[in-house]
């Protein structure tokens, strides 16, 4: 018996390096990754930069504390800040502990305004992560059952009804923020409609609520911009990122606008390895990767060819209910569960994921070349019609 706890249910096989959008098991078979590790390896496997920046850095230095500057650290906040036009950054360690960060700054935000019980707006079918706070913000019964109490101070609304967000803040003078996936990556790649995340921009001005966007699986160029938000015509007050950030080194951040960037005062908030030298040596190669190789927009060029190429690949086929998303975060609805669909793909040397039960999630790595979407968008269609 393993001795590891039981916590995943893992497919039959182990991968022993990568090479670019491909992976290689123990026995030296090949599998196209259109999953990157769900939205982190979009540089896909052993990116020269990336690989280059951790050696150094490991050479250098990997820990100081952040008793002390990192230098490493002001250098990623810069290049963040510059992408995003956020103003300041905290880093963490993951997409669940940005979250962290971004509700405790929100609730520090409500209480530094005299509300002694903040509550943050969440959606229906939101993913956050499995810390406690984060499971309680999460819209999904399965994540939360068995971890009760929960923790108080969550209020949720349907995506893409600004009508039920208008209600609650006019029944409830505790709300602070809302948090929101601009597009919802475990809830089914649900796109958050711009002209909803226009209307929350506009009632968070009005009620002095902080806008916070949960961008750790659509970030960081996937969804066609560096943040998706930068292609909804919205700036957030706070943005956490993770995954794709270090492609494949541990590393998130939460980052803030306006009054927001200032809300932390010294104490208030902290991690031991949160931006140490090496995490950010990673993400800052991830960065300036992304922005100067023009990935984002790779991600739109790419994401359109590939929506198209099973657009007409799958044209009669009965069992597809609906093609969603946006760049390279792309889901396909289909008439009933597919799960078995994942151990199928990977009998045939494609890693694919299936989310919220009936959904095909497609996160290929950003550096996808048409080749490689072709081999995707034919085995794909294959398989797809291979389950009608
Ligand atoms: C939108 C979103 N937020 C938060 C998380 C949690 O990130 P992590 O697993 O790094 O804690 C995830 C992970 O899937 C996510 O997709």
């Amino acid at each position: 018996m393993s001795a590891l706890m039981q916590t995943y249910a893992r497919l039959p096989v182990t991968f022993s390096h990568g090479e670019g959008v491909y992976l290689v098991d123990t026995d030296g078979r090949r599998y196209l990754d259109a999953l990157s590790g769900i939205s982190v390896t979009n540089l896909g496997h052993a990116h020269p930069a990336v690989t280059e920046a951790i050696q150094q850095q490991a050479a250098r230095l990997l820990h100081t504390s952040n008793l002390y500057h990192i230098a490493g650290q002001e250098a990623l906040a810069d290049a963040l800040t510059a992408v995003s036009g956020m103003e300041t950054a905290f880093f963490c360690n993951s997409g669940a502990e940005a979250n962290e960060a971004a509700i405790k700054l929100a609730r520090l935000y409500g209480h530094q305004r005299g509300v002694d019980k903040p509550a943050v707006i969440v959606f229906e079918n939101a993913f956050h992560g499995r810390t406690l706070a984060t499971l309680s913000a999460t819209g999904n019964r399965k994540i939360q059952a068995g971890f009760e109490p929960l923790v108080s101070g969550f209020t949720r609304a349907p995506l893409n009804n600004l009508a039920a967000v208008q209600q609650i803040a006019a029944n409830n003078p505790d709300v602070v923020a809302v948090l929101v996936e601009p597009i919802q990556g475990e809830g089914g790649i649900r796109v958050a409609d711009d002209a909803f995340m226009q209307g929350l921009r506009a009632l968070c001005d009005d009620r002095g609520w902080l806008l916070m966007l949960d961008e750790v699986q659509c970030g960081n160029g996937r969804a066609g911009h560096y943040f998706a938000c930068q292609g909804m015509g919205v700036v957030p007050d706070v943005i956490t990122t993770a995954k794709g950030l270090g492609n494949g080194v541990p590393i998130g951040a939460c980052l803030a606008h306006g009054p927001a960037a200032t809300v932390f005062k010294a104490g208030h908030h902290g991690s031991t390895y949160g931006g140490n030298p090496l995490a950010c040596a990673a993400g800052l190669a991830v960065v300036n990767t992304v922005v100067n190789e023009g990935l984002a927009e790779r991600a739109t060029a790419a994401g359109a060819r590939l929506r198209q190429q099973l657009t007409d690949g799958l044209q009669g086929c009965e069992s597809l209910v609906e093609l969603r998303g946006r760049g390279l975060m792309i889901g396909v609805q289909l008439n009933r569960d597919c799960g078995e669909l994942v151990g199928r793909a990977l009998a045939a040397g494609l890693l694919i994921n299936v989310t919220a039960g009936n959904t095909i999630r497609l996160l290929p790595p950003l550096i996808c070349s048409d080749d490689h979407l072709d081999e995707l968008a034919t085995g794909l269609i294959k398989l797809i019609r291979g389950f009608e």
